[in-house]
């Protein structure tokens, strides 16, 4: 990677700043294709003086992530279509001076599924009805999804639902929904280290046609998605979104459409 004069630069805003994979995806991609830009991170403690440089500094663009993608909106000239509908920001770019932010994280959702299944027209169940679900569910529905979120907190489901304009129900509706359900969700923390022995679907209700897709990557392999694998579904890992909807912010970044092997290769990550 040669620096010089005109190298454009994409930072990082996020408190994983130190241990994010993206530097690796995204600095294999730029070498690869001699693109004249490099990610880099930056420990932001402030977010409104965070966005003030990135004009200030004339950085090109920057990825964001926990605990900025609402706070920040605030302080942004623009917000896409995307970032609108879901609430929260996960890209901004610098259009000569304008900051505008985007949101990638549902559309890299649904890319991760259609590695495996169609979405339009499936019955879909959504686990969840918080700031991850609420970025797939927009997605799903942008895609042609017949989508249902459940929820613990069934008032929680119901005003998410109310503004995707699908169906909603409690956790007691899964039993009665999964039989005839296409794709299965989870958007909760349920499963995550160190409550991995945990899920919110008991395994007899998983069925062969369904393919399983779950938000949680640490573990990789949640209990939710071993039973599923064991029950014959398809199942499909959270490490499949993070680098969709990292292809997705690359096409931002850079207006080129990345090779999405080499990604793969700096993330480490196969689809089995
Ligand atoms: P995020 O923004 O990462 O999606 P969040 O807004 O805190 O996080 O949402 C967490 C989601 O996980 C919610 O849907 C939550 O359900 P409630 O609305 O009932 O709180 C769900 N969740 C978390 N822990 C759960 C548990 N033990 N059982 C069931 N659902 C749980």
């Amino acid at each position: 990677m040669k620096i010089n004069g005109e190298t454009k630069l994409i930072g990082f805003f996020g408190s994983t700043f130190r241990t994010s994979k993206m530097y690796a995806m995204y600095n294999a991609v730029f070498e690869k294709l001699s693109l004249n830009f490099v990610y880099v991170p930056f420990d932001v403690v402030d977010i409104k003086k965070g966005v003030e440089a990135i004009k200030t500094l004339g950085i090109h663009a920057v990825g964001v992530t926990i605990p900025f993608k609402i706070s920040i909106m605030e302080h942004l000239d623009e917000l896409d279509e995307n970032a609108k509908k879901i609430g929260a920001v996960n890209v901004v770019v610098n259009r000569n001076g304008k900051l505008i932010g985007g949101n990638t994280d549902g559309k890299g959702g649904v890319r991760a599924l259609r590695e495996k299944t169609e979405v339009k027209r499936k019955k879909i169940i959504l686990l969840g009805a918080g700031g991850a679900a609420r970025a797939l569910a927009f997605a799903i529905k942008d895609e042609g999804g017949n989508l249902t979120i459940v929820n613990r907190t069934i008032s929680e489901a119901e005003a998410l639902a109310k503004v995707v304009d699908c169906r909603f129900g409690g956790l007691e509706k899964l039993p009665e929904l999964l039989p005839t359900t296409d794709i299965l969700i989870n958007s909760t923390s349920v499963g995550m280290i160190p409550h991995n022995n945990q899920s919110l679907v008991d395994k007899k209700f998983l069925h062969k046609k369904l393919t399983v897709m779950d938000i949680v990557s640490n573990p990789k392999e949640t209990k939710l998605l071993r039973e599923a694998k064991e029950s014959g579904c398809q199942i499909v890992f959270a490490d499949r979104m993070l680098l969709w909807q990292g292809v997705l912010k690359f096409k931002i970044y850079t207006g080129v459409e990345p090779p999405v092997d080499v990604m793969e290769k700096a993330l480490q990550i196969t689809s089995h």
